[in-house]
């Protein structure tokens, strides 16, 4: 099949090296020029494991192309997804939907022949129905379908997560685009995996109250572990007796610094927003919002209970940045909200992050990049674990930490408490 992925950025990229990957023609393009010519030269513009190796065999093989002409590649493919970002529109909270209509825009005037119009981009209930209405003035006249095709993939696990996902959900009435769909999914359709057909309404809703849910499960352990620091209980303890329920699951079920990235905060805003325009409160999403916005304070008064309240001049390492492991995305990280309250209090910052120096940290005075963990713990006063990186997992802190005096606060409970305190490392985790 010719596909077009408009938009190649964590979702089009992925998703559409994984077409191409099963047999499909796979045209990815982006208004971003520098992007491109990077693809172009073999240059991944996002941190993905084993995303390189992949689009360099399906370019090798003729299945995968980049380019900036939009409008040729529409014209020439059978299957447009739309995958651009549909971030918060910082005014109204509700998802800011500009890129979804630029590209519906440029799909309306190259729609020559029947083609199937998917949105993979993560958008409101009743998208579909606009992007449907605009296309109906299409110049050519050309009949198409508008169908809705939430992607579920998570960053640092993308490939699998599109190869073996739990589900794919389409939305659409029309049986000859649900055929089409069907036939396009049908290598990556395995026992474990759902072909789910729904409304378009259904399907657009589905991912929204998804990515609701997991941010309501990760935002009710964090509170959980708030009151287990208060108590003398192990968190660690209660998410495995809870997980162990099969009603409830041990995944998202891991306290932590609150959730970030690219995804949960912005659809969680974009739902409530979303349900008061039909007039319903969906009060318990908002209180998720509240409690993750709440979190940083929480993290922030933790940090200056365990330094004495003195972060002045001291030197506070961070190992990881990004919001999550496996990659270098910084959208809503933690700590970005964690390292200037920290800088305003007068502690100088470094921090090590395995995907580089981030740009964002950038515009910051006293935050300093390190090329590797021991440069980056040398004389630290406090080392907070910020994220979960495989490298974190095995550091032999005893040696890193010469000064005893050197507070470790672990973010991600990787260490073990009973271990810690036998090496004489004053250690911290959450909710324990
Ligand atoms: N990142 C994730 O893990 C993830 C997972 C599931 C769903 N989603 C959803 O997928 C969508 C895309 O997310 P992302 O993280 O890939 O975004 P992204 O910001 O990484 O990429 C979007 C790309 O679209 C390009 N673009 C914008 N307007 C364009 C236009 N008119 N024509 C061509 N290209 C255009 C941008 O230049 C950018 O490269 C969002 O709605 C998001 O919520 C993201």
């Amino acid at each position: 099949m010719k596909l077009c992925m408009i938009g190649t950025g964590y979702v089009g990229l992925v998703s559409g090296t994984c077409f191409a990957d099963i047999g499909n023609n796979v045209i990815c393009v982006d208004v971003d020029k520098n992007k491109i010519q990077n693809l172009n030269s073999g240059i991944i513009p996002i941190y993905e494991p084993g995303l390189e190796e992949m689009v360099k065999r399906n370019i090798n093989q003729g299945r995968l192309k980049f380019s900036n002409d939009v409008s040729q590649a529409i014209r020439s493919s059978d299957v447009i997804f739309i995958c651009v970002g549909t971030p918060t529109n910082k005014k109204t909270n509700a998802a800011n939907l500009k890129y979804v209509f630029q590209a519906t825009n440029k799909i309306k005037t190259n729609l020559n022949k029947y083609k199937i119009v998917v949105t993979k981009s993560t958008v409101p209930v009743t998208t579909g129905d606009k992007i449907e209405s605009i296309l109906k003035k299409n110049k050519f006249k050309s009949k198409y379908d508008v169908i809705s095709n939430p992607e579920f993939l998570r960053e640092g696990e993308a490939i699998r997560d599109f190869v073996v996902p739990d589900r794919v959900v389409v939305g659409t009435k029309s049986k000859k685009a649900l055929k089409i769909m069907k036939s396009l999914y049908l290598p990556i359709i395995k026992k474990t995996t759902r072909f789910f057909s729904t409304s378009r309404r259904g399907a657009e809703l589905i991912k929204y109250t998804s990515n609701a849910f997991l941010a309501t499960k990760i935002s009710f352990i964090n509170e959980v572990a708030n009151l287990c620091e208060v108590s003398d209980i192990n968190i660690e303890d209660i998410s495995v007796g809870m997980g162990l329920d099969q009603r409830i699951g041990e995944r998202f079920l891991r306290a932590g610094p609150g959730y970030g990235g690219s995804c949960f905060p912005k659809d969680t805003r974009a739902i409530v927003t979303l349900a008061k325009k039909f007039k319903i409160n969906l009060s318990i999403v908002n209180s998720v919002i509240k409690s993750n916005e709440n979190r940083s304070k929480i993290l922030l008064n933790r940090i200056l209970k365990i330094s004495k309240n003195k972060v002045k001049n001291k030197i506070i390492t961070f190992l990881g940045a990004t919001f999550k492991a496996n990659t270098d995305d910084m959208r809503e990280s933690p700590c970005l909200k964690l390292i200037p309250a920290l800088i305003k209090k007068g502690a100088k910052i470094k921090y090590y992050e395995p995907t580089g120096p981030k740009k964002e940290l950038e515009k910051f005075k006293n935050v300093n990049f390190s090329a590797n963990v021991s440069e980056a713990t040398k004389k630290a006063d406090l080392l907070i674990i910020h994220t979960e990186w495989n490298e974190f997992k095995q550091l032999n802190l005893k040696k890193i930490i010469k000064n005893k005096n050197v507070i470790v606060y672990d973010m991600r409970n990787i260490y073990s408490p009973e271990k810690m305190k036998k090496n004489g490392i004053k250690y911290y985790g959450i909710g324990r």
